[in-house]
C-alpha cells in the first residue's frame, strides 16, 4: 500500500485528482466512483479541470434501496450534482435503488462490471472500516448484493437526512470481490473520526471484521489521508 499524508482534504483532493488524471491520460477508460463527503474535493478538481470525460465510463459503488434518483439524498442525485452535471461521462452506472427485483439488479450490476473492468476504483471508508456499504462481517468473496445497514452507519449517515428514521435501512452495493478486481484502488479518508479505521485497515490483521483490510492483499492501492486521519499510524 502506498500512503500519502496531506495537510488537509483540499490537498488530498488535488493529489487524488493528479492520480486520476494521470491514469486517464495513460489510457484508463472505466472509473469506479464513490459517494460520501470524502470525494467532494476530488470531484471539485474534476469539474474545475479541462479534462474530457466524455469517453469514460463510470460505475458507482452503491445506492440506497427505496430512494428515487431525484431524491436529494440518493447517490444518483449526489453524483449528478457533484460531477456528472458538470462533467458528463459517456455512460454512468449507479445501482437502481428502486428495483422491484433486487437479486436480478445485483446480477446485472456484476455483469456490467465484468463487461467494463474497472481501471481505477475510488473508495472512502466508514468509521467501522466499511468500504462501499460492505459492513463488518461481509464475506470477502461477495459480489454485488443487498446490505442491511448497521446502526453505526445509519447514525453516521443520518447527518444528511432530516432525522435518523429517514435513513434507508438497506442498500445495493458492489461487493468486496468486485472492488478487489479493479486494477488500481485509490482510497481517501479525512478527519480524526477515520483514524481508527485507517489504522486497522493498514496495520491490523486482514479480517472480514474490517472490510477495508482486504486491500492489504491488492497489488496497487494508494491511500490518501490527511494528518488527522493518519494520527494513529
Ligand atoms: C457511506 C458510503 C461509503 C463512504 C462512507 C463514508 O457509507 N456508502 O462509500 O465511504 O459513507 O462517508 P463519508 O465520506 O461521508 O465519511
Amino acid at each position: 500500500m502506498k500512503i500519502i499524508v496531506t495537510e488537509n482534504k483540499i490537498q488530498g483532493g488535488a493529489k487524488a485528482f493528479e492520480i486520476f488524471e494521470n491514469e486517464i491520460k495513460n489510457g484508463a477508460k472505466v472509473l469506479g466512483l464513490a459517494t460520501g463527503s470524502t470525494p467532494e474535493t476530488l470531484y471539485q478538481n474534476f469539474t474545475n479541470s479541462d479534462l474530457n470525460c466524455s469517453n469514460l465510463i463510470s460505475i458507482n459503488l452503491d445506492e440506497y434501496v427505496g430512494l428515487t434518483p431525484d431524491n436529494p439524498q440518493s447517490y444518483h442525485y449526489f453524483m449528478r450534482k457533484h460531477l456528472f452535471d458538470k462533467k458528463p461521462f459517456k455512460k454512468s452506472y449507479v445501482p437502481d435503488g428502486m428495483t422491484k427485483d433486487v437479486a436480478a439488479t445485483c446480477k446485472e450490476y456484476d455483469q456490467i462490471i465484468k463487461d467494463n473492468p474497472i481501471d481505477v476504483q475510488l473508495l472512502g471508508i466508514g468509521r467501522n472500516g466499511h468500504i462501499a456499504f460492505n459492513e463488518p462481517g461481509t464475506p470477502f468473496d461477495i459480489g454485488t448484493h443487498e446490505v442491511k445497514l448497521t446502526e453505526n452507519t445509519i447514525k453516521a449517515n443520518s447527518r444528511f437526512f432530516d432525522n435518523e428514521d429517514e435513513v434507508p435501512k438497506s442498500a445495493i452495493c458492489m461487493g468486496n470481490a468486485n472492488i478487489m478486481q479493479a486494477k488500481k484502488v485509490v482510497l481517501m479518508a479525512f478527519g480524526e473520526k477515520k483514524a481508527q479505521a485507517i489504522k486497522e485497515m493498514i496495520e491490523g490483521p486482514v479480517t472480514e471484521q474490517v472490510p477495508a483490510s482486504i486491500l492489504q492483499k491488492h497489488p496497487d492501492v494508494t491511500i490518501i489521508v490527511d494528518k488527522a486521519a493518519a494520527q494513529e499510524l
